[in-house]
């Protein structure tokens, strides 16, 4: 296994000859390590059946299934399918997902530490995901917005963008928020808290998931404080050129592997309709989201 830093960017390292199957339990510290500090590991040469790429990913920790059945690989239940691609007639997985900032799992009580993503169909313009690393953009904010968020904390819910499913379809739309809300209520989490494996503090919000903000007394603040921070770590910017957002290209045969706790993520807009399919995988490692949280 060769680890290099990813040329030209701040962010991720590139990956050759790494094999899950003969990868030695150090090896497998030195890519974790990798993908805490540099933030996003491109595994390269993984052409994985989807058995494989779980097989691999419960190298790097325990799986964590989505909730929602209608995302699940028919075959490998915790493989989770992106696509607008129907295999024989049918659909498989879910069309457009994550096409907002958030970070994966936020509006759950016990988020996962590592996303890996293994494309299957590769789009051949608008290749790629935005990514802004939460830890750099915690660093930026000015002296004043540091105080001004101190002690706080936010709340994320799937609301905003909970994707309707075929058995919605006739339902009363009030009916569909209430499941959603007693189902997955909104989760409490401090609006800064310290990455447990590197130290460094990491502003947890994001624009599709975060729905309010509140003071150490739990009185709510204005929402314009959200959009503040929403506005200074570049999730507002609808151009993507905002210097704190990193482009994450990929081709087939990639195998990407993140830090959930530190970044946010944005699927690339795509202005044709082009076939893409991507598998998920995500894994709990041994550290809940930061130290200290409360059990789920
Ligand atoms: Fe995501």
């Amino acid at each position: 296994m060769q680890i290099t830093d990813q040329p030209g960017a701040e962010l991720g390292v590139i990956v050759e000859d790494f094999d899950h199957t003969t990868a030695s339990a150090a090896d497998i510290r030195t890519l974790k390590e990798a993908v805490y500090t540099k933030k996003i590991a491109v595994l390269k040469g993984q052409h994985l059946t989807p058995e494989e790429f779980l097989a691999l990913g419960r190298r790097l920790g325990r799986p964590e299934t989505y909730y929602e059945p209608m995302y699940k690989h028919p075959d490998v239940p915790e493989i989770f399918v992106s696509s607008n691609v129907p295999e024989n007639g049918k659909q498989i997985g879910v069309p457009k997902t994550g096409k907002f900032w958030h970070a994966d799992y936020q509006f759950m009580p016990d988020p996962f530490g590592i996303t890996l993503i293994h494309p299957q169909v590769v789009p051949e313009k608008n290749r790629g995901t935005y990514f802004i690393d939460m830890g750099r953009a915690y660093e930026r904010l000015s002296a004043e917005l540091k105080k001004e968020i101190e002690g706080t904390r936010c709340r994320h819910s799937v609301r905003k963008y909970f994707k309707i499913r075929p058995h919605d379809v006739y339902r009363p739309i009030s009916e569909i928020i209430d499941e959603v809300e007693t189902r997955t209520p909104p989760v409490l989490q401090p609006t800064t808290f310290t990455h447990p494996m590197t130290g460094e503090t990491v502003l947890y919000l994001s624009e599709g998931f975060t729905v309010g903000i509140e003071n150490e007394a739990g009185d709510p603040l204005d929402d314009e404080l959200l959009n503040r921070l929403f506005e200074a770590t570049g999730q507002l910017d609808e151009t993507y050129e905002h210097e704190g957002i990193h482009l994450q290209t990929f081709e087939k045969g990639d195998l990407l592997v993140w830090d959930n706790r530190s970044l946010v993520h944005r699927a690339r807009h795509t202005t044709t309709p082009e076939p893409t399919v991507s598998h998920r995988v995500t894994v709990h490692d041994e550290r809940k989201l930061y130290d200290g949280m409360r059990a789920a």
